[in-house]
């Protein structure tokens, strides 16, 4: 199973967004294991877009993550980067197609709602940049039986 990092941004929780976009995972079958509410530091905002440091919406995009709190979110399944990712749509709301999170919600370019790891390395450095040991949890739920096949001895 993937575990993915997820970011309602600080545009989605003003917006009371966060329980429409967290339905959309838990409808999907994804397993929500790690959850904080919190206001993103401008060292952290700088160390998660690092890869972006000398683009020139950088500066823009760390005072929008820093502006107003975030849902953070560990989000597991199989391919679970991926089907989030795709449930995002394009980063730009304006190309996002509908039925995809950014589609539906926006029509900003900047202001996109939603962020997910792009790949498993991603992930994991994502991961651990937002929890701490211990705040990303291990649990069976009653209704996993229902949402993979078990049958071969493995979640299909
Ligand atoms: P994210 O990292 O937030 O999940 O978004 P993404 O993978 O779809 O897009 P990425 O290329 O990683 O860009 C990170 C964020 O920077 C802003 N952005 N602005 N004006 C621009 O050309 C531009 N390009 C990117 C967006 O807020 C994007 O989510
Ligand atoms: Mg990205």
């Amino acid at each position: 199973m993937e575990t993915t990092l997820i970011i309602l941004k600080p545009d989605a929780v003003q917006r009371g967004l966060m329980g429409r976009i967290l339905a959309r995972f838990e409808d999907k079958g994804l397993q929500v294991v790690g959850c904080k509410l919190m206001q993103i530091s401008q060292e952290l905002a700088a160390t998660h877009y690092s890869a972006h440091k000398e683009r020139p919406f950088y500066p823009g995009l760390v005072k929008f993550m820093t502006s107003s709190p975030v849902l953070v979110l560990a989000i597991r399944g199989n391919g679970a980067i991926t089907i989030a990712r795709n449930m995002m749509g394009a980063t730009f709301g304006s190309k996002a197609n509908p039925g995809t999170i950014r589609g539906d919600f926006g029509v900003s370019n900047s202001f996109n709602l939603i962020h997910g790891s792009d790949s498993p390395e991603a992930a994991e450095r994502e991961l651990g940049l937002f929890f701490k040991a211990g705040e990303v949890l291990n649990f069976e739920r009653a209704g996993d039986r229902w949402i993979y096949d078990y049958s071969g001895g493995k979640a299909e």
